[in-house]
């Protein structure tokens, strides 16, 4: 062998973090692997990171506008999601879309739909903390291309996966948590709010009418503080 072709083993340039498909959650997916969605949706369609792959018909990576300056974060995709690839389309994703339309916010021009976990569980199981970790580098990634101003995290699940916080739903959401320099609200997950429709004062869905108001008026302060 000739010293070029030696020296040229030590080369990594040639060597990029993107091919590395990643069957195994040792694998690290450092930031800017992806340059864009599409390239990070590609790697989640083919990911073993965790055991959900085995099982998914599509990686559901997000819908909504990529530079979104709200970003939603739900749990994981369920069989409505994993048929079509597309995260929030069941009954719980057409009440998150009337939610946010009460406030004129729409997928169209602000939001951003995206999950803790890429791949439905069997069941609609809660994800286990080694799948949400799994998985969470991808959910990092998009954070960083979509680059919201504000995350809105649906139900405990949501809250743990990126926060690790792991305290309950009725005792933090409405409160605004600083994360990694970014303003994040947990709010009830829609799917409770079909299971619990009351709308009497200081009911579920009272409540989530005075966080998606809190949501609205904090995004038109941060708008005209940008001008
Ligand atoms: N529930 C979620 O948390 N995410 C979806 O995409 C659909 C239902």
């Amino acid at each position: 062998m000739s010293s070029e072709t030696q020296l040229s083993l030590f080369d990594d340039s040639t060597f990029n973090q993107r091919d590395l498909i990643p069957t195994d959650a040792k694998i690290p997916i450092p930031a800017n692997t992806y340059s864009d969605m599409p390239e990070l949706a590609q790697h989640c369609n083919q990911c073993h990171r965790c055991g959900l792959g085995n099982n998914r018909t599509h990686a559901v990576v997000g819908r909504g506008n990529l530079k979104a300056p709200i970003m939603v974060v739900g749990e994981a995709p369920g069989q409505n999601e994993d048929e079509t690839g597309l995260p929030f389309v069941g009954k719980s994703g057409q009440l998150l879309e009337k939610i946010l339309a009460s406030v004129n916010l729409s997928t169209e021009t602000d939001v951003y739909i995206c999950n803790i976990n890429k791949c439905r569980p069997p069941e609609n199981r809660v994800p286990t903390t080694e799948e949400m970790a799994a998985c969470l580098p991808y959910l990092l990634e998009q954070i960083r291309l979509v680059d919201p101003k504000i995350i809105l995290l649906t139900g405990a699940t949501a809250v743990k996966g990126l926060t690790n916080d792991k305290r309950g739903i009725t005792k933090i959401r409405g409160q605004w948590i600083e994360w990694q320099g970014r303003l994040c609200m947990p709010i009830f997950h829609p799917s409770y709010l079909l299971r619990n429709p009351s709308r009497e004062v200081g009911g579920p869905k009272w409540l989530m009418w005075q966080d998606i108001q809190a949501v609205r008026a904090k995004y038109d302060e941060i708008k005209v503080s940008d001008k």
